[in-house]
């Protein structure tokens, strides 16, 4: 698709701003920043929260599960009141569904003007140009036939070349390192709708963490849907992976948390396990999805490693750091699951002990080859299991939290706390929020804090050290490892 140039803020077509509803993984949380940015530079539009200040509505989808699909259709419902009030309104659908389903959007929600990708991000400002354009030429000329503009294509590199960086949070930024998935888990459609894997080059994702760092970015998140088969291309024709990428960024001045998200079991490395003894700004918090406890239904899955080897990777990651969290994703009632396979996923869940997880009910994809098979377990039982399942899960993670009460954490202070104006708020290692009294000076900051209560969502505690006030205090910034 040819690119056209964009106009500037002060001739812009809208006087509204820009609401986006984000839906599904942190990818996508990711890439709607960017779209902020970028529609930002484009058109000086700004984010609103409600929607009469809104000109552009951009829906950015997740198709993972059928419930997330669904939620696509039913939003754009509501929208139509509100498209017609105004002649300039824009609605732009993005992410996976419009990957996977852009003619359908098409015919299915006349509304929609815009549908992109997740890989033509970057091209919504000229795809909403030719939208309004088309618009003005229907006014114009009534035979002209309204459509929505589609560019749902997997033009890879272009992307990342395109885009600036996003906005942070000030303190914690995701960057991403990759894109898509090459596994083809027999259940998942991201390689179909996020494309193969991509990694970018090592340098340019280097010069964006440098440049976080000097804004004061404090933690970085290394985002990718199998972002431990990160393989940059370095100057050298070498490929960086994912340890030597962790390495390089520990030792970026002001770069004191590293965290990454999400793994797949085979791709823990003996040198990616070797970074949590050599690497202490690694945090001790590892999200690595095995989806079931049974070797059978691994295999089913597509998931090419058996239930010895996952344990096996644990068990070196807990000689090394005996605390580390451990989360995961969980898929139960998959076609063929008996009532022995599900058992066995209870006792892996016992035997490891997990964290926050996640666990869903299979949903068949269209276009993936489980959609194929026969799913013969009955509604009943599917729910039964997700909910024993949950509750094992739920017990774990508030044993992990109730562990914690009176013990020290070391806390990035994130923001102001919700709560309470008297309050900041700020994240432990094991990425749960702890609220406590004390100045917002201290946001960017590394401060220990002694828990002194567990609730579902947060902790509470009190600042017992601030080691880091003193030396910035001093201009005297040392690494605090
Ligand atoms: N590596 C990816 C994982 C993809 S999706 C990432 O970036 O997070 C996240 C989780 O959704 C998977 O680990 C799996 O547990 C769940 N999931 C994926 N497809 C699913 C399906 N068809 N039905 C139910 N759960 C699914
Ligand atoms: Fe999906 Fe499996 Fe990749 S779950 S994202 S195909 S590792």
């Amino acid at each position: 698709m040819h690119l056209k140039l964009v106009p500037a803020h002060n001739d812009s077509p809208f006087d509204g701003g820009l609401l986006i509803k984000t839906y599904g993984c942190q990818m996508n949380e990711y890439d709607s920043e960017r779209m902020v940015s970028l529609l930002e530079k484009t058109y000086g539009l700004e984010t609103v929260d409600e929607k009469d200040q809104a000109d552009v509505l951009i829906l950015n989808t997740c198709s993972i599960r059928e419930k997330a699909q669904e939620k696509v259709f039913d939003e754009l419902g509501r929208w139509k009141k509100w498209k017609a009030e105004k002649p300039n309104r824009i609605i732009a659908v993005g992410g996976c569904v419009a990957s996977q389903e852009g003619e359908v959007i098409r015919k299915r929600a006349p509304i929609v003007d815009v549908i992109f990708g997740p890989q033509t991000l970057h091209r919504l400002p000229a795809m909403i140009n030719e939208s309004l354009d088309l618009r003005e030429q229907k006014r114009q000329n009534k035979k002209i036939k309204k459509r929505a503009i589609i560019d749902i294509s997997f033009p890879e590199i272009e992307k990342f070349d395109n885009l600036a960086a996003p906005k942070s949070n000030g303190v914690s930024a995701f960057v991403s390192v990759m894109e898509g998935c090459s596994k083809y888990c027999t259940f998942c459609v991201v390689p179909y709708t996020r494309g193969e894997e991509f990694s970018r080059p090592f340098n340019d994702v280097m010069v964006e963490i440098e440049i976080l760092a000097q804004q004061g970015v404090r933690e970085i998140n290394l985002l990718g849907q199998n972002v431990n088969a990160y393989q940059g291309l370095m100057e050298d024709g070498e490929f960086a992976d994912l340890a030597i990428l962790i390495h390089a960024v520990s030792a970026v001045e002001g770069i004191d948390r590293i965290r990454y998200t999400t793994s797949h079991p085979n791709e823990m490395t003996q040198s990616l396990i070797d970074c949590y003894a050599e690497v202490p700004e690694l945090v001790s918090h590892l999200h690595l999805p095995i989806q079931t406890g049974s070797d059978y239904i691994l295999a089913m899955m597509k998931r090419n490693h058996m239930v010895l080897e996952y344990k096996s990777t644990i068990r070196k990651i807990r000689k090394i750091r005996p605390d580390i969290s451990l989360t995961g994703d969980f898929i139960v009632a998959f076609p063929g699951e008996t009532c022995d396979h599900f058992k066995e996923t209870l006792k892996l869940v016992r035997d490891l002990n997990f964290d926050r997880s996640f666990s869903f009910l299979y949903s068949p994809r269209p276009g993936t080859p489980a959609a194929g098979l026969i799913d013969d377990i009955d509604i009943h039982t599917k729910k039964r299991r997700l909910q024993a399942l949950q509750t094992m899960l739920n017990e774990q993670t508030a044993a992990i939290s109730a562990s914690m009460l009176n013990s020290v954490q070391r806390v990035l202070v994130e923001d102001l706390s919700r709560n309470s104006t008297e309050e900041i708020a700020g994240r432990t290692e094991n990425n749960r929020i702890v609220n406590f009294v004390g100045s917002p000076d201290l946001i960017g900051q590394f401060v220990d804090v002694k828990i002194t209560q567990a609730f579902t969502n947060s902790l509470k505690g009190t600042i017992v050290a601030t080691p880091e006030a003193e030396m910035f205090a001093s201009k005297q910034y040392k690494s605090l490892y």
